[in-house]
């Protein structure tokens, strides 16, 4: 009787066993992944094609030898186990030369093959495009966000967390900490941690090493948007230092680089003015084409992007005049709370200095209406202040 309920108890663990084996492998069941635009299983350029090269035979490999570890560990366990009613001592040996030789040989050989493709990979991603035929990008990784600074053709377009690129063109990029004296002050140290930078479907992780030039390129070879992150822990808000990549037909790019070249208008400039008087906004950002904010992003072009707060907030009215009002409140920043103007790192807390909400909304307002190159992008924030109760641009 006894037998039998452990018997049963057996049956029941090794039901259960199997259904959640198979509901955990059914998450693995399309072999390209969910869509979810961050997926190095679905890889949209040469080089993010690459690594999947490789990973594929590596994964079937592993797949190989994982089982035959576990049908052989089940064989010896059910066949050499002790039976019922069976009292002995398993027979005793002391070494096997040739089982041994062979199980170090064995997987030194499948490694030695293994590392062959590993390694001219790891060269083939390493190598550096022509520099006439691509186009390079200095990527500075800041906390929290991305500075993107197009240096080769030295065309200077500053701007932050979503890089345009041309598709079929080689993007080279150097990936760098704050440099020295880029701001000063402690937020400047402190900006400079290790961070990584990632786009999966366009290749793989590279670390950002305060310090040091770190090599990445990039080749997208259809138009799309490609998202990506921060992939080392970078402090408070590691989790929301997100990036997108806009890869465009070539007429395309160029035109939003001539776009990003354009000054605001002498109107928007003396506004700006004003503004920074009262708030120090340009203290950590610029309002000025290829120059870079000390250490905010570039706001010339900044109704252009989609969205903000390194691709946290979609770009709108609502949101923007909370972010203006209170950022630390949308998004984990280090507050000082001696000086709330000069945080130890991040966006200020404004509605701490004495900012209205109103005062607030006028600057979300003036930064919508004024910073968008595209009179479509224009028209729709024109609409979306009108629909919440504000006068259009
Ligand atoms: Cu930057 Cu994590």
């Amino acid at each position: 009787m006894l037998e039998r309920t452990h018997r049963w108890r057996h049956a029941v663990i090794t039901a259960a066993g199997v259904v959640a084996a198979a509901v955990v492998l059914a998450s693995c069941g399309n072999s390209t992944g969910p869509k979810n635009d961050q997926n190095a299983l679905r890889p949209a350029g040469p080089y993010a094609n690459k690594i999947l090269d490789l990973t594929k035979p590596f994964f079937w490999i592993a797949v190989v030898i994982g089982l035959a570890v576990v049908v052989a560990t089940i064989y010896v366990a059910m066949r050499f186990r002790e039976k019922p009613g069976e009292e002995r001592a398993p027979t005793q040996t002391h070494g096997n030369t040739r089982l041994e030789v062979a199980w170090t040989i064995v997987p030194a050989l499948i490694l030695a093959v293994m590392a062959v493709p590993t390694i001219a990979t790891v060269f083939d991603l390493a190598k550096k495009p022509a520099a006439a035929t691509s186009i390079h990008v200095t990527v500075t990784a800041r906390q929290w966000w991305w500075q993107f600074t197009y240096t080769d053709p030295n065309n200077g377009v500053e701007t932050a967390n979503e890089l345009h690129i041309p598709v079929g063109v080689d993007i080279a990029l150097t990936l760098q900490g704050p440099p020295p004296g880029s701001c000063p002050g402690p937020s400047c140290y402190q900006n400079g941690v290790i961070h990584s930078f990632w786009v999966p479907a366009l290749n793989g992780k590279k670390d950002v090493v305060p310090g040091r030039h770190q090599f990445l390129k990039l080749k997208a070879s259809k138009p799309g948007t490609y998202l990506g992150q921060c992939a080392e822990y970078c402090g408070l808000s590691h989790a929301d230092m997100r990036l997108r990549v806009v890869a465009q037909s070539p007429a395309d790019y160029q035109a939003w680089v001539q776009s990003q070249l354009k000054p605001l208008t002498p109107k928007a400039l003396a506004k700006f003015d004003e503004y920074n008087k009262a708030w120090t906004c340009l203290a950590c950002h610029s309002d000025e084409p290829k120059v870079a904010g000390a250490v905010g992003p570039n706001l010339t072009h900044l109704a252009d992007r989609t969205k903000f707060a390194a691709e946290v907030y979609a770009l709108g009215y609502d949101n923007l005049r909370r972010w203006i009002f209170n950022a630390p409140s949308m998004k984990a920043m280090e507050e000082n709370p001696k000086d709330p103007l000069k945080p130890k790192v991040g966006m200020p807390n404004f509605s701490n200095v004495g900012m209205s909400q109103q005062q607030a909304d006028e600057i979300a307002r003036f930064l919508l209406c004024n910073t968008a190159t595209d009179p479509n992008t224009n028209a729709m924030f024109s609409s979306q202040l009108q629909a919440a109760g504000q006068p259009g641009c």
